[in-house]
């Protein structure tokens, strides 16, 4: 799953977009392959992928079904791009716009609600990392939505993205990941979800890719920078 985050315009897009869909063709492989783009380009990836293996989704969205809540998008709009992903509890959305575990839950449920899969992040700082509480601040952001009913949790995803691998060309090791991706595994396990899937993300690259998903708890990834490239999130999704 690549997350372009703010970045693409219509032109490049266009050119990004070609090339995946050249590469991938119409067949839907085993794995999923996916683009969360910013708003504005949902039309234009509904029009470009509609028929192809690459399917496509938000980045966020609204708790609110609509309203008086400027700047905001509703699940059911992303529903009128057909989007059958949205991203929720990025950490730079926690980070740069206050978002809580609160939100997060919130919004889960607006997708779950709307028939959108919601790829719920988690992950820990540099600082939190140091400190020991990675597996602390998980079950912290996580609780509220392990209490989901289990069919609704089964239809989640989870993205481990520790901050501190975000951008920073510094990937966790496939150890690593995996030791969080188990415990991970494990608290869905105690809530009848053991097959929802983990993705890892923080500075996966064509380089990489291969060796984390060797790990049996990782089972895909959340690509920023490298999935703006094509070369590189196409060798990303063969591996
Ligand atoms: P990078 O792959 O650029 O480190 O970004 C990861 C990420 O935040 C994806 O959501």
């Amino acid at each position: 799953m690549g997350n372009w985050k703010m970045n693409g315009s219509l032109a490049s897009n266009q050119q990004l977009l070609e090339q995946l869909i050249a590469s991938l063709g119409s067949a839907h492989s085993h794995s999923d392959v996916v683009v969360c783009a910013p708003y504005p380009y949902l039309a234009q990836l509904q029009q470009m992928l509609a028929n192809s293996a690459v399917e496509w989704g938000a980045q966020n969205l609204s708790a609110e079904p609509q309203g008086a809540f400027t700047g905001e998008v509703s699940a059911q709009m992303l529903n009128d791009f057909a989007c059958k992903w949205v991203l929720v509890g990025h950490s730079e959305r926690r980070a740069l716009y206050g978002e809580t575990d609160a939100d997060v839950l919130a919004k889960t449920q607006a997708a779950l609600d709307a028939g959108i899969t919601p790829v719920v992040c988690v992950g820990e700082t540099e600082s939190e990392q140091a400190a020991g509480q990675t597996e602390n601040v998980i079950l912290q952001q996580l609780q509220s939505i392990l209490k989901l009913d289990s069919a609704l949790l089964s239809r989640i995803v989870v993205a481990y993205e520790p901050v501190w691998a975000i951008g920073t060309g510094k990937s966790a090791t496939p150890e690593q990941a995996q030791a969080v991706h188990a415990y991970i595994r494990q608290l869905l396990a105690q809530h009848n979800a053991p097959k929802v899937r983990i993705l890892y993300g923080g500075s996966v690259n064509a380089a990489n890719a291969a060796d984390l998903f060797l790990m049996p708890d990782i089972d895909g990834a959340l690509v920023g920078g490298a999935s703006l490239q094509a070369a590189d999130f196409l060798s990303i999704a063969a591996a």
